[in-house]
């Protein structure tokens, strides 16, 4: 289920705050500047849908976003147990970074956890089918699809260069707990 932990930046072992109600979810979110939407993602896809078949299903709402948010395109990530080299495409996420453009990411299938560092706390958002969220531009942040990943999301990219992760140096990320799908974070 999809879900928010709010901690100080100084505590990764007792958050100030846990839902997994979406509006509460949306609303503190908000609240930090940082958009979440619920959106439909009932389209099953089939194993073999490449990226075209899955930007096809949810064409409607990504039109809905880019026109919305001025992106200029979308691609897809769809990451499997048979995905090659996973420890090493978990690991290029896990260290804070930010982009020079929004982090909009639609999620289809599965879930990973986006980490939001801003104004000395930090926001853990578990993402899962139908959650869209977009991270400002310049907002430190990092994403962990956990060790054993499994999701398909949605990205969108307002400028060529969009993608280009901009590390901060901060080694926060190792101290807070990393996404595991089946284990629940201390509250
Ligand atoms: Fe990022």
């Amino acid at each position: 289920m999809s879900d928010l932990t709010v901690y100080l930046e100084s505590d990764a072992h007792r958050p100030e705050l846990r839902t997994a109600d979406a509006a509460l979810i949306a609303a503190h979110l908000a609240h930090a500047g940082i958009l979440y939407e619920r959106w439909n993602a009932d389209t099953s896809l089939p194993d073999d849908s490449d990226e075209q078949a899955v930007l096809q299903a949810y064409a409607v709402p990504i039109e809905r976003l880019k026109q919305a948010r001025r992106f200029l395109r979308a691609d897809v990530v769809r990451v499997t147990p048979q995905t090659g080299g996973i420890a090493a495409l978990r690991a290029r996420f896990l260290d804070e970074h930010t982009h020079g453009e929004d982090e909009a990411r639609f999620f289809v299938e599965g879930a990973g956890a986006f980490y939001i560092h801003l104004k000395a706390r930090v926001f853990r958002v578990v993402c899962e089918a139908g959650d869209l969220l977009s991270i400002p531009a310049g907002t430190p942040h990092w994403f962990d699809m956990g060790p054993t990943p499994r999701f398909t999301t949605i990205r969108f990219f307002g400028r060529p260069d969009g993608w280009v992760a901009a590390l901060t140096g901060d080694a926060i990320a190792a101290r807070f707990p990393p996404f595991e799908p089946d284990a629940v974070p201390a509250a």
